[in-house]
Parts: structure tokens; sequence; C-alpha cells
């Protein structure tokens, strides 16, 4: 321990100046502009981002999935600054972390960012109490008297305080990750960033570590966590699906779930946001719709005005699920009438023939639309009148 301290007296006294994070609450606290990364290597050029622009807002936990090589740590790299985007910004409370010099980066991001990594990543010559104290030493956090009784309290939190002493190796997997986790929050920063932190624990161990995260964003935290675990993605408040360095229309990968990522991303550059106003018309009975349409915000009403007159509303549907598919897929004219209940409606138009080319590669997706389809005349059979 004294030699750490006595390197980072030699060489951390003088402490760059950073910016603060803003408090503007209207403004998302992380905002990716344009980000492009591209790598060099003997064999060429080789682009990882292709223009990704995503933001995340305070208290989210949002979870970043995709294939092994979509480019998840490359994305949050830009995010911690462990690696600079070769074009675009990012701002994180306001700051433009993309200007910042290598010096000003590392104390910014100590002070701001806590960060958990797959493989934990303690030093092994210092304890694990020495370990947490170490990112406020670095970053002249805390009264150097204070330091101590701090990481104690930290350990008590992730239930490791009667290990303090012990070095690194003389722990499991799982408690050392617990331990990394206390350390991220030494300087306790506004943001954590986890690459797969579960990734290298049995799944018991990550229900408790993804517990954690989930106690740490009901006290304020905002975190952004890359995850394989298919069925911890799904307990996150927001996924963020990339494939082949481009982020996915998160609204696409709900309502077609059964595509594959690369087909999802090719659905998100067809389909186009549009508004409908309250009681306005997205698809008329007895006429052939242009377009299908996933609903993005607000509910549409389907009805249907049989022979004998009157109207029927046969159901209703929300954020997330589709409407249009049944006509485009049995290529016949609307059999009911879908408009916006109530209030405005946000959707995501998408040309028929793109919609049926799409389906014609995708079997599944054909499959499970075929089964939606089937429900759906269920459904007719009985309209939805109380509601
Ligand atoms: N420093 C680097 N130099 C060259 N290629 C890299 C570098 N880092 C990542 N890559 C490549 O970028 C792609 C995305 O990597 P990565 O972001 O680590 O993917 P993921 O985390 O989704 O598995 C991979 O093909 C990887 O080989
Ligand atoms: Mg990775």
């Amino acid at each position: 321990m004294a030699l750490f301290k006595s390197f980072f007296k030699k060489n951390h006294d003088y402490v760059p100046s950073v910016p603060e994070l803003t408090g503007d609450l209207n403004q998302p606290l992380i905002q990716m502009n344009k980000i492009v990364k591209t790598f060099k290597n003997a064999a060429g050029e080789f682009t990882v981002l292709k223009g990704v622009n995503t933001s995340f807002s305070r208290g989210e936990f949002v979870g970043v999935i995709g294939k092994s090589g979509s480019g998840k740590s490359t994305l949050i790299n830009m995010i911690t600054g462990i690696d600079r985007p070769t074009s675009g910004e990012v701002f994180i409370g306001g700051v433009p972390i993309h200007t910042l010099n290598e010096n000003q980066m590392s104390v910014w991001r100590g002070r701001n960012l806590g960060i958990v990594f797959q493989f934990f990543q303690l030093l092994p010559t210092l304890s694990l109490v020495e370990n947490i104290m170490l990112p406020m030493d670095f970053c002249h956090m805390y009264e150097p008297g204070e330091r101590y009784d701090r990481a104690m309290s930290l350990l008590r939190l992730v239930e490791m305080d009667q290990h303090a002493e012990k070095l690194p190796t003389a722990i499991s997997g799982g408690q050392q990750q617990r331990v990394a986790i206390a350390r991220s929050l030494a300087n306790d920063p506004p943001i954590l960033v986890a690459d797969e932190p579960t990734g290298n624990l049995d799944s018991k161990t990550a229900d408790a570590i993804f517990g954690m995260f989930e106690d740490l964003v009901s006290k304020g935290k905002t975190i952004v966590m890359v995850t394989h675990d298919s069925s911890l993605a799904k307990r996150v408040t927001r996924t963020v699906l990339i494939a082949d360095g481009e982020i996915v229309n998160e609204w696409v990968a709900k309502a077609l779930p059964t595509l594959t990522h690369q087909q999802m991303l090719a659905a998100s550059k067809q389909v186009e946001p549009r508004r409908f106003e309250a009681g306005e018309v997205l698809i008329q009975q007895g006429q052939a719709s242009e377009n299908v349409y996933i609903v993005t915000q607000g509910e549409v009403e389907i009805s249907a005005q049989p022979a004998k007159g009157g109207e029927e509303v046969l159901s209703r549907i929300g954020a997330g699920q589709m409407v249009g598919e049944m006509e485009a897929l049995k290529n016949r004219l609307a059999t009911a009438t879908v408009r916006a209940n109530g209030k405005a409606v946000e959707v995501l138009a998408m040309p028929r023939e793109k919609f049926l080319r799409l389906i014609g590669e995708s079997e599944g997706t054909r499959q499970a639309m075929e089964h939606l389809v089937r429900q759906r005349e269920s459904e007719r059979l009985r309209p939805v009148l109380a509601y």
C-alpha cells in the first residue's frame, strides 16, 4: 500500500480541473451523436460502430445486448472514454467527453463513472479494502482520513466487510465481483457502466449481482450494462440491441421478435415514424392499406362495420404491436378500420411490400404472424364491447 501511496503522491498531486456534470434534468444524461469507430490493422480498416445515435436518461437501467462481436463493448467504451470515437460526439451530463485530454479523462471518469468488468480486475497485491480506497486516493475524493471508513461501509453494502483485509485471490469470483461493485461506487458516481458483469459467474451468483444493480437503480443510479444473459436482459428497464455496429429500433425488435438481428436491423431502416391525431384513421375498412404499422405510443382501436349495420369494436392494440399485417399477408382489402383511440398515436409505418419481403425471408416470423392472424380471427368472433 505504501508503494501505491507514494506512486499516487508523486504522480497525481496535480489533479487537472475537469468540468462538472450539469444538472439539466430535461436533457438525456448520456447523449451519443453519430458515433463511428474504425479500427485499423494489417488487414485494413474495420468499422465497428457505423454512426450510432442513442441516449440514456437519468435513472434508467439499460441492457446492451447483441451477438458476440456486434460492437457492444466498443459502444460502452465510448461512454467510459476507455476508447475514443473516430468521429461523433459523446455528451455526459452536458460534458463533451470526446474533447477531454487523457489526464482530464481519467480524473473525470474516476469521479463520475463506476466501471465493472467481466473479470473483476481487482489489484492482486492490495487487500479488498485498499482496492476500494484506491479510486478515492487517485481522484483526491473525500478527506484522506475518511477513506478507510468509507471503503468499509461500501464493503458492508456488498456484505464483504468481514473479508476486508484479505487479498482478492482468497475469495470466490462472485465475492470478487461484489468487491468490484463496491469499488465502482467508491466516489459515489451517478453512472455505472458494466461490461458483462455476470458473464463469468454461475446463475445464482449472477442473480445476486443483478439484484445489487437493481438496488442501486432504485437509489437513483443510472446503469448501462452489457449482458449476454437473456433472462437478465428481460429484467432491465430498457434494452438496446446492437447488430453489426448499428442500433436496432427497439419497437421493431419488440413487434417482430422472431426475425434475426440482421433482419431487424434491415427492418429498422425501412420504417418511418408517423403520428395520427385522436380519431384519425390509419387503415380504412374496404380499402387496401399501403403500410403495416407498429404502434409505439398510444393505442389504436380496431372496429368493423358488419353488414347488419352499426360498428363493433374488435380489439384495442397498444405499443409494441402491429396492425395491417393480416391484410398484407393475405393480400386482401382491410376487413376492419383502425383509428387512433382517444389520444394521438405514434407509429412506425412500413410499406406493405417491404414487410412481405421481410416475412418471405423469415420462416419463423411467417409462422408467428400466421399464429397471430388466427388469434385475431378468433377475437373477431367475440367483439370487445365491454371496455
Ligand atoms: N482494438 C481493436 N482493434 C481491432 N478490432 C477490434 C478492437 N476492438 C474490437 N475490435 C473488433 O470490433 C468488433 C466488435 O467488438 P466488440 O465491441 O468487443 O464486440 P462485443 O462486445 O459485442 O462482443 C469485433 O469484430 C472485434 O474483433
Ligand atoms: Mg464485449
